[in-house]
């Protein structure tokens, strides 16, 4: 193990390439001949993102948000706050918001309610991660989902903890005694 903190490997680097192409393939499908926005928000989807949409061949155009969750003792309550918005204008475009991991739904609720008021032709989310046992906002429009994963802390691929583990190749479940040295902070 490369890392003494990661307790199992999940996904290996070939489960994630072969999957992201997979996806990249529907998409394609899905969206040719339309006028695609992919955006995505900062900073845990930047791999999947850059690897997903390397592997489309429509064509395409990519846009960031940087938001801050509030994650205070009492649980995620999917209150965000937008640090840095997109620059596209999303009127009338069909718009796939693309993200690393969906756990309780609830920042990706909030994203699409701010999305949906700038009047896109069609909005829908594209996740690599779904911890669905999680969920607590049920009615996300998820048209692309890489892989469904237990209710476990996972790094790796762009997924943090505490800011680190991002550059693991992987996806990795993160040491249980490991975690509970400190409170983690999202
Ligand atoms: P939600 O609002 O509960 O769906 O929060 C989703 C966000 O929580 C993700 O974008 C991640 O930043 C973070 N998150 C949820 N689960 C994990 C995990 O297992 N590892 C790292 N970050 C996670
Ligand atoms: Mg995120």
């Amino acid at each position: 193990m490369a890392t003494p903190e990661i307790s199992q490997v999940l996904l290996t680097e070939e489960q994630i390439r072969a999957r992201v192409r997979d996806l990249a393939e529907e998409i394609d499908r899905d969206y040719a001949g339309c006028d695609l926005l992919v955006v995505s928000v900062l900073k845990g989807a930047f791999y999947f993102l850059a690897d997903l949409t390397r592997a489309m061949r429509i064509q395409v155009a990519i846009d960031f948000m940087a938001i801050s969750s509030y994650r205070g003792g009492k649980g995620p309550s999917g209150a965000v706050r937008l640090i840095k918005d997109l620059d596209e204008d999303l009127t009338g475009r069909h718009v796939l918001l693309v993200e690393d991991i969906i756990d309780t739904g609830l920042t990706a609720s909030y994203l699409l309610r701010t999305l949906q008021a700038r009047d896109p032709a069609d909005l829908a989310i594209c996740t690599l991660l779904d911890k669905t046992a999680r969920r607590i906002a049920h009615t996300l429009p998820i048209r692309y989902r890489g892989f469904e994963v237990p209710d476990l802390f996972l790094v790796g691929y762009g997924l943090d903890y505490r800011q680190f583990h991002r550059n693991l190749p992987y996806i990795g479940v993160i040491r249980d005694d490991f975690l509970r040295r400190e409170p983690a902070s999202s």
